[in-house]
Parts: C-alpha cells; sequence; structure tokens
C-alpha cells in the first residue's frame, strides 16, 4: 500500500480500491477501461454520501443528524443538486450514496438519480424503510439504483424499534427487503452497535444472511447528533477490542460481505492477527480488504448535507466548505480540513505514529466528540504503538531513513 496519495485512474493502487464500501450501499464498479478525467489529482472521492434531505420519518436515538420529520428550510434545490454530480462527474466517477433523512422524501429523488447514472456515477440508496413499496422499487430500476441498504439495529422488532423510536418499524424494512428482493435489487444490512444491541450481534448477522444480503456493514457508534446522548450506551474500548476480533472471526465464515464501518482500527486488529498466522496481507491473498482503509473520511470519502455544506464524513460536523459557494470539486482540492485528514504523520498523540495508521488511521469524528480536536487520537483503540514507531515518524519528519 502507497503511502501518500493513490494513483488516480488505478483503482487497485487506491487504498480503498474499487467498490468499496462505506456508509451506505455501495458495489463494484464495472470493470473495462476507464477515461483518466482526474486532471492529475492525488487524492479522488471514490464515494460521496449525499444527505438529499434531513426529513425523516425516523427518529432514531443514535442519529448522526439528529433527524426529525421536517419540512427543512434552505434544502438544495434539484437545480444545485444537478450541478453538484456534474461538477462531481467532471473530474471523478465515485459511488454516491443518495442517504438522508429519508432521501425518498424529496420529489425529485428519481430525477437527480437518472442524471447520476446518466453522468456514469453508481448511484445507490440509503432508505429507512417505509417508502419501498412494489412501485417505488421499480422507479429505483428505472432510475439505475444499483444497490440499497437498509438498517437494522435489533434482531427482533422490539429492539429495532426501540431503537428506532417508531413502531413498525422493523416490520417496515422486512417488507421493504421483500420488495427489493421480489425486483432482484442487491441490498446490504448497516447495523449501529451500541450496548442496547451488542449481544443481538450474532443474530442480526445470521438475519442479514438468511433474508439474501450481499453485504452487512456494522457501525460502530459515533456519539454525534442524537447519538451524543449515548456516551454512556458506546461499547469502552476493551469490549471494542473483542468486538473488532470477532468480527475479524467472522469475515472467512460468512457467505456476505461483512465489513466493520466507521470502525477504523479493525484493520489494525486484521493485520495482526493475519501476522499471527504468518500471513502477509496483499490484494492478491486478501482482495479487498487489503485495499481498504480504516478512515476514509477527505481521503476517498466526503460527505454533502441538504444545504450543500461538505464535510470529511457525516459523522464530522466541520464544516469543509459550501457547494453553494463554490464547486465540490474545489473543495475537495483545497479545503483545510480535508489536508489535514491526508497528512497521517500530523495526527496527535498514538494516531500520529502508530505503525497502523496508514491502514486505520483512528476515527477523527470519535477524537472530536471526545476533545474537540479531530486531529487527536482515537479514543476507543488500546494498542500502544512502541516507541521505535514514534522514532521512524520523527525522522520521516525530519527527512530521515524511515
Ligand atoms: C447513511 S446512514 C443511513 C441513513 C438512513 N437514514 C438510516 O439511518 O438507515 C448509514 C448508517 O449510519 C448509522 N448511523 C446514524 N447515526 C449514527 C451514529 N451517531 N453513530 C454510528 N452510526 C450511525 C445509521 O444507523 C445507518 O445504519
Ligand atoms: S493507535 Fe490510532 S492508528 Fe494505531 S491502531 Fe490505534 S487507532 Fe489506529
Ligand atoms: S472520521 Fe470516523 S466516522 Fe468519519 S469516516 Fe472516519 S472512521 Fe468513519
Amino acid at each position: 500500500m502507497q503511502e501518500k496519495g493513490h494513483p488516480t485512474g488505478h483503482p487497485k493502487g487506491h487504498p480503498h480500491g474499487g467498490g468499496h464500501g462505506h456508509h451506505g450501499a455501495e458495489g463494484k464498479h464495472g470493470a473495462g477501461p476507464v477515461e483518466d478525467i482526474s486532471g492529475g489529482r492525488k487524492w479522488l472521492p471514490k464515494l460521496i454520501a449525499w444527505e438529499l434531505t434531513r426529513s425523516c420519518n425516523l427518529d432514531c436515538i443514535h442519529c448522526r443528524a439528529a433527524a426529525r420529520f421536517g419540512p427543512y428550510p434552505n434544502e438544495l434545490t434539484t437545480e444545485e443538486c444537478l450541478k453538484f454530480l456534474d461538477n462531481v462527474a467532471s473530474f471523478s466517477k465515485p459511488i454516491i450514496i443518495m442517504t438522508g433523512g429519508e432521501p425518498m422524501l424529496r420529489d425529485d429523488i428519481w430525477e437527480l438519480a437518472k442524471h447520476g447514472t446518466k453522468l456514469g456515477l453508481r448511484m445507490v440508496m440509503a432508505p429507512c424503510g417505509f417508502l419501498v413499496t412494489e412501485e417505488t422499487v421499480q422507479k429505483m430500476k428505472e432510475s439505475g439504483i444499483q444497490r440499497v441498504s437498509f438498517s437494522i439495529d435489533g434482531a427482533t422488532a422490539e429492539t429495532h424499534d426501540n431503537f428506532r423510536r417508531v413502531n413498525g418499524a422493523f416490520d417496515s424494512v422486512m417488507k421493504a427487503i421483500e420488495n427489493v428482493k421480489k425486483a432482484g435489487m442487491p441490498f446490504q444490512i448497516n447495523t449501529t452497535i451500541t450496548n442496547h444491541n451488542l449481544k443481538e450481534l450474532p443474530q442480526i448477522l445470521d438475519l442479514a444472511i438468511k433474508l439474501g444480503a450481499v453485504a452487512h456493514h456494522p457501525f460502530l457508534l459515533v456519539p454525534t447528533g442524537r447519538g451524543a446522548q449515548l456516551k454512556d450506551q458506546a461499547i469502552d474500548p476493551a469490549e471494542y477490542e473483542k468486538t473488532l476480533t470477532w468480527f475479524y472471526e467472522q469475515r472467512e465464515k460468512v457467505p456476505l460481505q461483512f465489513k466493520p464501518t466507521c470502525a477504523p482500527h479493525y484493520y489494525r486488529i486484521f493485520r495482526q492477527k493475519e501476522r499471527e498466522k504468518g500471513i502477509t496481507v496483499t490484494p492478491e491473498t486478501h482482495g479487498l480488504d487489503a485495499m481498504s482503509k480504516g478512515c476514509m473520511g477527505g481521503q476517498s470519502f466526503a460527505f454533502v448535507s441538504n444545504t450543500g455544506k461538505v464535510q470529511i464524513c457525516g459523522f464530522l460536523d466541520v464544516e469543509c466548505g459550501d457547494i453553494r459557494k463554490e464547486p465540490f470539486s474545489v473543495i475537495w482540492d483545497t479545503s483545510k480540513v480535508f489536508q489535514e485528514m491526508r497528512a497521517w504523520d500530523e495526527y496527535n498523540g498514538r494516531c500520529g505514529y502508530c505503525e497502523f495508521r496508514k491502514v486505520c488511521g483512528g476515527c477523527r469524528a470519535r477524537a472530536f466528540a471526545y476533545t474537540k480536536n479531530y486531529m487527536d487520537e482515537e479514543p476507543f483503540c488500546t494498542y500502544q504503538p512502541g516507541e521505535a514507531a514514534k522514532k521512524a515518524r520523527d525522522e520521516k519528519k525530519k527527512g530521515g531513513p524511515a
């Protein structure tokens, strides 16, 4: 894996590879020769989570957006949305996660999806469930949506509905899944893990498999938005370590892509465990797992809010620019926060010198939630990198041998 940058237009050289998933539903871009439109950029967005509206028909206890049923004022207009897609497609062809809130509450959702598809972007969607009917699944297909993600936060209706704070939420997701399955649309399951549902995780994974999901992405809580009130429900660092180790053990046993998300030090544990077995992690032996990186925020991932504010991800509520004032491409290239995200050696504390910083990076949003400094070390990691690692980093910064 490269230390810096990603040879553009070459998915294999990119730390996250083509088709690497993140906050929503994702999948693989089509194969075949790709025209280089990168303009020589070292860093390119591979995945953009786009909050099309913050309005939502659920009321989840952990919601980063603290979303409620709107309407919200000042959301991006259709014209602004089309312009944003044009700008993105002019320099990269990322996966666009149409998310919310409930993205399907927008009247122009199919027009936007169609436009993105026409531009060669891979359009995917993260709806809540209630609005996914046989008719709307047809519209998804017609507009080129390639995958949908659904959140399941409990193995039973009781746990899930308590988390999502709407009766019938679980049943609505089951119905939605039935509808997308009937239409042959691939879907993935996302689960946010807290002490509420940690014990149910094996059953939720089983459920995802039985339902026929192509992927299950467990998210680790980021205490932001309404989630800030759940700080005491976050699993502690030792439990976190055990859980990520359990994730590692599942990866070869399950018939779907099981990918811990926003749990950056999973990639440290993954490498440590393979090393214990004498195995070196390479793209040839481990595919996407070898090319994925823990935190991709600002490096190959970005978030755009319902009013056009750009962030490294939806969980780090720090504005990096505004697409109403300048094109996304300019913000992507020049934002101070985005630049900081790409300079791993400058991270504070252990994350700045850890041997695993290139594959992990620590969660910048969790650091921010605890210290108000997104450059600080990941508060939920128990790993203590060696002094030698620190020396190597310091020498490297001085231009020394490392
Ligand atoms: C793109 S969002 C999907 C949005 C969609 N409205 C939903 O909640 O299903 C992806 C995932 O982030 C999760 N999420 C939201 N707030 C979170 C938080 N504070 N910490 C961790 N995950 C969170 C959601 O539950 C969802 O599974
Ligand atoms: S110290 Fe930081 S970079 Fe190293 S494994 Fe832990 S979270 Fe990742
Ligand atoms: S800062 Fe944290 S929540 Fe945001 S992309 Fe990185 S790991 Fe995920």
